[in-house]
């Protein structure tokens, strides 16, 4: 049987995307069986070379948690900081290993490891996309809305990774995204595409925020941007999510952050650790997703 991957949200069809995370919902609402051990003898790669605490840990106690084992490969202890071929290492660990996330700035890079690994390849964040962080959130909208139709999901910030995910998704399953993005930091027109009528730019926060069931957002200066923090505080000082934003919204819109977040930049204190908050729920639900993400790549 031919291996699937899964390095972008536009790569899988709806059902396996909302399949994944109703198997998620499933395992968090079944509570802990120590005996179930659906991964018993696989092993998982975690091949990063940039920082991470949630994902890396969610996935290796979601392996654990399902009777697997898990190796962390930071890519410059291998020998692809000496320029071993990326074909000769993806063809060494798939002799290894059984499943391999991987952590990086180009993805590219990701998607060649995925054509030359035998083994299912998980994109665990790449400049362009976050693909798992998207699967965890729609878990985290269907548990706490109960669908993810029918919403209006607002995105106030960076037009970065984690908002090209949430553009597949929304084109996927179709609800409404609405993306406030300063000018100049707008999502890649590549992402976008042709465009879709659910899914609209604009660059006044309080559009995407007006009436929104979910309200989005994430730093303003990602792994990688470092050199243009000064520039970018100064470009996003009208996008922080606060108190008065929020209050454009829903009475019980739920305000999501991937974590981490930059207090009182793009988020205000008050607001992330407020009542509308489920920024928790979010990262404690990646440890779920990956786990039935690890399941049906390794056992469907
Ligand atoms: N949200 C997320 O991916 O967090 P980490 O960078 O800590 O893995
Ligand atoms: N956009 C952020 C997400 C971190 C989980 C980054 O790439 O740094």
């Amino acid at each position: 049987m031919k291996k699937k991957d899964f390095l972008t949200i536009r790569d899988w069809t709806p059902d396996e995307i909302m399949a994944v995370v109703q198997q998620a919902l499933t395992l968090k609402q079944s509570g802990r069986d120590l005996a179930r051990r659906p991964l018993e003898g696989y092993t998982l790669g975690l091949m990063f070379d940039k920082a991470s605490t949630r994902t890396r840990v969610s996935f290796e106690v979601a392996m654990l948690r399902a009777g697997g084992g898990t190796i962390f490969l930071s890519r410059h202890d291998t020998q692809l900081s000496r320029n071993e071929a990326l074909k000769d290492t993806a063809q060494v660990l798939s002799r290894y290993l059984d499943v391999l996330a991987i952590r990086t700035y180009s993805q590219e890079w990701v998607e060649e490891v995925a054509r030359w690994a035998d083994i299912p390849v998980i994109n665990a964040l790449t400049d362009l996309y976050h693909p798992c962080q998207i699967l965890s959130d729609l878990m985290t909208v269907k548990e706490k809305k109960g669908s993810v139709r029918n919403l209006k999901i607002g995105w106030v910030g960076d037009g970065n990774n984690v908002a090209h995910s949430w553009i597949h998704a929304a084109r996927k399953l179709g609800f409404e995204l609405v993306l406030a993005c300063p000018p100049g930091y707008a999502p890649k027109p590549e992402v976008l595409g042709e465009g879709a009528p659910n899914i609209r730019l604009t660059t006044d926060p309080a559009e995407a925020v007006r009436g929104a069931d979910v309200l989005n957002t994430d730093v303003w200066t990602s792994m990688g941007q470092d050199a243009e923090r000064e520039k970018r505080l100064q470009d996003f000082s009208r996008f922080q999510v606060n108190e008065a934003l929020v209050a454009l919204a829903r009475p019980d819109v739920i305000v999501m952050h991937c974590l981490p977040a930059h207090r009182e930049e793009e988020i205000a204190s008050g607001v992330l650790d407020g009542p509308r908050s489920v920024v928790l729920d979010q990262a404690e639900n990646k440890m779920y997703l990956h786990q039935a993400l690890l399941e049906t790549l390794l056992l469907a």
